[in-house]
């Protein structure tokens, strides 16, 4: 095979913007978000693949809003369950290939050391809860699935915690930011990297498929190293290039309570990844200085 065609749902997205750049050196990359595609439209989800018959599915499209999913249960269900399953299935039957991403929310954040692919997960919120059926049904469904759990991604494109502290610091003089809150910053860009280059190893191999079947199952895959969402704010700020940057202090979760719960220290070892691909995304500092230099 010298090419893959390959099917992006949820291209407008953080990570999908960037997986529709980085997979077009792959092959033909038929690129769909909402509404041109309706994911919880499950019959319309299997009817695209079956149609399009692509050789890898990237599922990038997810219900992301954690706080809203505490009120919006079945939303959150459709997209992040229901969809990941009927395009398990779907591939599965085609002999195609999925790849699909989870979170680190799927972890109750206890263990106070980077997790596993072996610990048990205990989702603290119905995001977290969601995720993790999707992520189940998809390795059950036993296709060429890889599952990709990532942690805190950004870009500055669309909002996210980078926009949010930049934006902050440009009003107020003092930031407050929760230092017991833990995990791993991971730039979209360098995730959908990382993608493209497993793919592209599968195509080296000759027989892609057979290549990422051999290799299917779960994987932590997130930015190098952790940091607590102060640290990471401080950061921000250092490369900010503000003319008065704001006094960035420490607080606690306890300070800011939110709709849904979220696990305090989830960062993810990727050393599975590693070892089965030998690659590994670059430390969160390095990545979050190339995402500000380029992005903005
Ligand atoms: N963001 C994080 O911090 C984080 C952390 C851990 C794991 N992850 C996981 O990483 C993956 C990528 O996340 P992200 O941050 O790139 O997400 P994102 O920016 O929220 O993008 C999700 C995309 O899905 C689309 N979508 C919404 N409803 C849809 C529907 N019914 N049918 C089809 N597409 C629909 C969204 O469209 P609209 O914009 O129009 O709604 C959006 O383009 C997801 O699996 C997420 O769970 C994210």
């Amino acid at each position: 095979m010298y090419a893959m065609k390959i099917l992006l749902i949820g291209n407008h997205g953080q990570l999908g913007w960037e997986l529709e750049r980085t997979l077009a050196t792959l092959g033909p990359v038929t690129a769909l978000d909402y509404p041109e595609i309706d994911l919880t439209d499950t019959r319309n989800a299997s009817a695209l693949v079956r149609d399009l018959r692509p050789d890898v599915v990237v599922n990038a499209a997810a219900y992301t809003a954690v706080d809203k999913a505490e009120s919006e249960r079945e939303a959150a269900f459709a997209l992040n369950a229901a969809a990941p399953r009927a395009l398990a299935e779907e591939t599965a039957r085609l002999g195609a290939a999925l790849i699909h991403y989870s979170t680190d929310y799927v972890f109750d954040g206890a263990k106070g050391a980077p997790y596993t692919e072996d610990d048990l997960p205990a989702p603290l919120n119905v995001y977290g809860e969601s995720k993790l059926a999707g992520e189940q049904s998809v390795l059950e469904a036993g296709g060429a699935a890889l599952v990709f759990r990532t942690a805190w991604v950004y870009s500055l494109r669309r909002p996210s915690f980078v926009t949010k502290v930049l934006s902050w610091a440009q009003k107020n003089p003092v930031l407050r930011i929760v230092d017991d809150q833990v995990s791993n910053p991971t730039w979209a860009r360098a995730l959908a990297e990382a993608t493209a280059q497993i793919l592209a190893q599968a195509l080296v191999d000759g027989a892609p498929l057979d290549w990422l079947g051999e290799r299917a199952g779960l994987y932590h895959l997130a930015g190098g190293g952790y940091a607590s969402r102060l640290a990471w704010a401080r950061e921000i700020v250092s490369l900010g290039g503000l003319a008065n940057p704001p006094l960035v202090e420490a607080a606690k979760s306890a300070e800011f309570p939110t709709p849904a719960q979220r696990p305090l220290f989830s960062a993810l070892d990727c050393s599975k990844f590693e070892a089965t691909f030998g690659l590994r995304l670059p430390p969160w500092r390095e990545a979050l200085h190339l995402a500000m230099e380029s992005e903005r």
